[in-house]
């Protein structure tokens, strides 16, 4: 069944779903978009590549189709979100109450390490930034 908007870019949208008893997050082209062709291409070509990846710090496609792929759903949505959701008096301070140093390293590592595989397999992401970072 599928439910709420999660996010929508360029030529997308994400809906949460429940897909065989998980918690998941459908990837679906953008219809009501400028260019549902290009969409459904740049969607098969992210399909590919996805589908050829497998480590723990890059998002794995649980099934594929036409014009849309099932993924797991991350319970905190991205990253962009999860920071901007935070008082703004405390996204900076040490005494950050939802992140300390130490987590903040660890994203970080976390990225570095996906970041680290993708360029293994000669992947380039080209738009590393938090709203691509699933928490
Ligand atoms: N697996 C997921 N779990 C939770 N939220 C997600 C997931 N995938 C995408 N989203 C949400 O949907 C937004 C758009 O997805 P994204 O894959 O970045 O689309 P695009 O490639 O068009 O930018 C993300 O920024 C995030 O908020
Ligand atoms: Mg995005």
């Amino acid at each position: 069944m599928v439910g709420n908007l999660l996010g929508s870019g360029n030529y997308c949208k994400v809906y949460s779903a429940n897909w065989k008893g998980n918690e998941v997050a459908i990837k679906s082209i953008d219809l009501g978009g400028e260019d549902p062709d290009r969409a459904r291409g740049m969607l098969k070509n992210e399909i590919e590549i996805m589908q050829h990846l497998d480590h723990p710090n890059v998002l794995q496609c649980c099934k594929a189709g036409l014009g849309y792929f099932i993924m797991d759903r991350l319970a905190e949505g991205d990253l962009h979100h999860y920071l901007h959701a935070q008082p703004a008096t405390t996204i900076t301070t040490p005494l950050d109450p939802r992140l300390t140093f130490i987590q903040k390293l660890e994203i970080a590592r976390q990225i570095s390490q996906g970041m680290e595989y993708l360029h293994s397999k000669n992947v380039i992401h080209a738009d590393l930034h938090t709203a691509n970072i699933l928490v």
